[in-house]
């Protein structure tokens, strides 16, 4: 694994299967059983440009249960970046005070260019319709954890993904962390104009799996494993696109009728959240909250060990963890959700 993590281009299936190993060590502290300070003295720069509540706030509970601090800016009114100070100037200044940096920016490439400029580790926490890649590890390890729970294995598994494959990010760098695994099959279900990008259905064809591309949701599915449904991306869009597209997410909606008609009870639905709530919207149906086939706060909660794997990892704890374990003292609830359950 290089120094930063950018993309899911410099990952292999290795570097993959050791990120995964070391967060099902980290469980214990996320699921605040113990306490580590292997990452104590240290400080997080988290910066985000765009807006964010799992990534920004992850990033940062990450960091702080790993014993580190962290300084915090964001949007670009409260940063110089608004005075006109370059992404080259930002980094090596930020460098200078922080010893890891977690960067969302609303445009493609900008975290790469802002990582050409430092050699502290720098993460990308989403840059515009680019990439997501700390997201696709704690989808992955999402489903390996579900398909361990489920007794299911991931070659030959079915994965639907659906929503607006175009602009986003996070199927982006999800498909291309799957292709590194052994073949299995991905149906891709999204409006007309909002397709996955060509060379990332080919670099996952070259890879020998199965890949089927469909326009609605009202079509036949068998043996769905996965269904990873994803918002529309209207922030990304231009004025005559939102019009264009204005109704469409309706036939894009996966609800309690569509897991009745074409899933099984070992199916699980996934989202990278935020799910758009508001009245037509139509993003994935609150109908389905309570439902233990809804894996998106478990999804939610991965976020942590991820997050503190990828840290310690980079910053080269990973061994140190065990050494400096110690149990919590503060009251923690058994069940943290109103709906969750012991599956
Ligand atoms: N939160 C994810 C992202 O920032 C997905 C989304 O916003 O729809 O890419
Ligand atoms: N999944 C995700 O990136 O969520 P946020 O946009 O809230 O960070």
């Amino acid at each position: 694994m290089s120094s930063h993590l950018l993309s899911v281009d410099s990952l292999s299936r290795e570097h993959v299967n050791h990120l995964m190993r070391v967060a099902s060590r980290m469980e214990p502290i996320a699921q605040r059983r113990q306490v580590t300070r292997v990452l104590e003295g240290a400080v997080l720069g988290n910066l985000f440009f765009e807006a964010s509540t799992r990534t920004r706030v992850s990033f940062h509970a990450a960091f702080c249960r790993l014993g580190g601090s962290v300084c915090d800016t964001t949007g670009f009114t409260f940063s110089s970046m608004a005075k006109g100070e370059s992404l080259y100037d930002t980094s090596r200044v930020m460098s200078g005070y922080c010893d890891a940096i977690v960067m969302r920016h609303p445009d493609q490439g900008s975290v790469a260019e802002f990582a050409a400029a430092t050699n502290v580790p720098v993460i990308n926490g989403g840059d515009g319709p680019g990439e997501h890649p700390s997201q696709a590890l704690l989808d992955f390890y999402t489903i390996d954890k579900e398909f361990t729970r489920l007794g299911k294995t991931l070659a030959g598994a079915h994965l639907l993904l659906t929503g607006d494959l175009k602009y986003g990010r996070t199927v982006h760098s999800l498909i291309k962390l799957l292709s590194l695994y052994d073949p299995m099959r991905i149906t891709l279900v999204s409006p007309p104009g909002l397709e996955m990008p060509g060379y990332l259905i080919d670099l996952v064809e070259s890879r020998g799996h199965r890949v089927e591309q469909r326009d609605s949701l009202n079509s036949d599915f068998s043996d769905l494993d996965v269904v990873y449904t994803t918002r529309i991306q209207k922030e990304r869009f231009t004025e005559d696109m939102i019009e264009s597209f204005a109704g469409v997410s309706q036939d894009f909606t996966v609800d309690r009728a569509f897991l009745d008609r074409h899933c099984t009870d070992t199916t699980i639905v996934m989202h990278p959240l935020p799910r758009d709530s508001r009245p037509g919207a139509n993003d994935l149906s609150v109908d389905l909250n309570g439902d233990p086939r809804l894996a998106i706060f478990r999804q939610t909660d991965n976020g942590i060990p991820v997050r503190m794997a990828i840290f310690a990892t980079l910053l080269q704890v990973d061994d140190l963890i065990e050494k400096d374990l110690r149990e919590v003292r503060w009251f923690v609830p058994t069940r943290i959700g109103i709906d969750d359950r012991q599956l």
